[in-house]
């Protein structure tokens, strides 16, 4: 199928795509762009005709296929997702990869039992694309949220989205086996060895959705948070996400997360 990009956004991935040696570009040309929005200008299928508002996101986007950083783009029709009622093709980019991120990472959670009776929800990286996002939505849908930054003079704006309390980064603090229960789930695009940390800080059945690593890729654990709080920890994978659930968080995107 072949669109005509109308927006794009930038993602923390685009950037790690556009260092040298990128270990996440496959070839070289590379154009660019994990997410795109735009009108269907040539259909080669039945699934999608002329003039049909779409949103591309994930899949091989930007890192072996090209990406949306470009006026035309040709991708498979399995990639695509119908725009929603009630969103425009900008509106979708807003979002973006992030946006559409955290809204995965809210119904994970959910589905895990995620409660507006329970304890606060921790949003880390609180000043990032996925960070911002999730306040604002977790705040729409009527939880409170705690937001956590390491940028002084952030306060103001992140209450501004929704946060009900502003602290600073966590740190890997003591070598405690646990820490007291404060989080019933918490977002978290940030990871690192104060993943442990927080882990140790669950609720009984709280949850952690792990999206990223801007803190780094390792931390470590030791078992009972898990024999004796039941805490989980739920992978977050924008990018190949099944068609299903895809449309689903679009469709919240346009509605209740909106
Ligand atoms: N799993 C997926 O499918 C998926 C999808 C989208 C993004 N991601 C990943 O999620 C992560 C965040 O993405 P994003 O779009 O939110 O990026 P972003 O806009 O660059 O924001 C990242 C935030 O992380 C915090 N941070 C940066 N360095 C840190 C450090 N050393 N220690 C602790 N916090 C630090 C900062 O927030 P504060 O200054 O407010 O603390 C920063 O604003 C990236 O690793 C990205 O690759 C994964």
């Amino acid at each position: 199928v072949l669109i005509k990009v109308k927006y794009s956004g930038i993602n923390y991935k685009d950037a790690l795509a556009t260092v040298e040696n990128s270990k996440i570009v496959s070839s070289y040309p590379m154009i660019p762009g994990i997410d795109l929005a735009g009108v269907v200008e040539h259909s080669d299928t039945h699934a999608f005709e002329k003039g049909d508002e779409v949103i591309v996101t994930g899949y091989d986007l930007g890192t072996s296929h090209f990406g949306g950083f470009s006026e035309y783009a040709r991708v498979k029709e399995e990639w695509i997702v119908p725009l929603p009622k009630d969103l425009t093709l900008e509106e979708a980019m807003i979002y973006g990869t992030a946006g559409y991120t955290a809204g995965l990472a809210i119904e994970k959670l959910e589905h895990n039992g995620l409660s507006i009776e329970k304890k606060d929800i921790l949003v880390r990286g609180a000043t990032g694309g996925v960070g911002t996002l999730a306040i604002m939505m977790l705040d729409s849908i009527g939880f409170d949220v705690i937001a956590s930054t390491g940028k002084k003079g952030a306060e103001d704006k992140l209450k501004a989205l929704g946060a009900k309390e502003v602290i600073s980064r966590i740190a890997n603090s003591d070598q405690k086996a646990l820490g007291k229960r404060t989080w019933q789930g918490v977002i978290d695009p940030v990871g690192g060895e104060s993943l442990s940390q927080i882990v140790k800080q669950l609720d009984y059945n709280g949850m952690v959705a792990v999206i990223g690593m801007t803190a780094g890729a390792k931390f470590d654990s030791s078992v009972f948070p898990f024999i004796l709080r039941g805490v989980s920890i739920i992978g977050i994978d924008s990018v190949y996400t099944e068609m299903r659930q895809r449309k689903h968080i679009w469709r919240r995107l346009a509605k209740d997360l909106k």
